[in-house]
């Protein structure tokens, strides 16, 4: 890659995280600035603690930073820091883009839109109006997609360990709670299930019926082995980095200013992830 484009002008986004050394994000980010010959760069931080990421934020304020890309631990904590707040982000009370502009910072939440982008790009036929889906997990990750999954009109039947999570979620999206012993008969009828568990889920999808999808928001491995039972069944399967190259699309956007060109960054990032491709 060529750093001569980079000026003194340069805008510089980047993704903050702890850990972040295997964040998929600059790849992303850096090859869409590549094709369109941005004088821009994007970069990583992985801050020692919230005091470091509040330092971070003064610095993007002060107009060091055009935007960040936020992943855990820091995404609730910068929700909380934004001066204003988009109703995907408010809707979570998290934050995975903040857009400086003025010393002003706007906090948005685009997992949900990754998400659905993933779904339409892997599982095309899929139809969510009216449709039940299973949504295993009620923490940060599950809280993007209830809103985008009840926002495209299906019913979400929210699946939890924690069954008080389960319920404060689906009131807030006015969706549904099956107990988690019950996670398996709760597939009975879904069109779809999502994965939002921090940990593999331990399931049976033998309960789905043909034609439905499921979708693990995982990444690391591609194929998690909820998605290899799905295929072994024959079912849709739809990988988490379709939905990291989803959200990373309008991030890219709001902030560069610029939409991210047209190439496909997939068949880099299976090269990071040392899958085929
Ligand atoms: P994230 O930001 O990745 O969503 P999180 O907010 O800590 O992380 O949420 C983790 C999710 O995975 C929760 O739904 C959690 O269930 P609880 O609410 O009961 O904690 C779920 N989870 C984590 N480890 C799990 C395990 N071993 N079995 C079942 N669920 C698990």
């Amino acid at each position: 890659m060529t750093q001569a484009r980079i000026t003194g002008s340069v805008r510089v986004g980047a993704v903050v995280g702890r850990p972040i050394g295997h964040s998929l994000s600059p790849v992303i980010h850096n090859a869409w600035i590549e094709a369109l010959g941005l004088d821009a760069a994007y970069v990583a931080f992985a801050p020692a603690d919230d005091d470091g990421f509040r330092a971070l934020i003064d610095a993007g304020r002060a107009g060091c930073l055009a935007g960040l890309n936020v992943t855990a631990p820091f995404k609730e904590l910068a929700y909380q820091l934004a001066d204003e707040a988009s109703p995907t982000a408010r809707a979570s009370g998290s934050a995975n883009l903040l857009v400086f502009s003025e010393g002003r910072l706007s906090a948005d939440s685009t997992d949900g839109v990754g998400l659905l982008r993933g779904l339409d790009e892997q599982a095309p036929k899929l139809e969510l109006a009216g449709r039940p889906v299973v949504l295993l997990g009620a923490g940060g990750a599950a809280r993007a997609a209830a809103a985008a999954l009840a926002g495209a009109g299906a019913e979400v039947r929210i699946v939890n360990r924690t069954h008080d999570r389960a319920v404060a979620l689906a009131e807030e999206i006015g969706g549904g709670v099956s107990a988690w012993t019950d996670r398996e008969a709760a597939l009975r009828g879904a069109t779809l299930l999502v994965n939002a568990l921090s940990a593999p889920p331990d399931l049976d999808v033998a309960t789905l019926e043909a034609g439905a999808t499921v979708m693990d928001m995982t990444y690391r491995p591609l194929t998690t082995p909820l998605l290899a039972a799905a295929r072994a069944r024959g079912l849709t399967a739809v990988d988490g980095l379709s939905m990291l190259i989803g959200q990373a699309g309008p991030s890219f956007a709001a902030i560069f200013g610029v939409p991210a060109p047209d190439l496909d960054v997939r068949p880099l990032c299976l090269r990071r992830l040392g899958e085929a491709g």
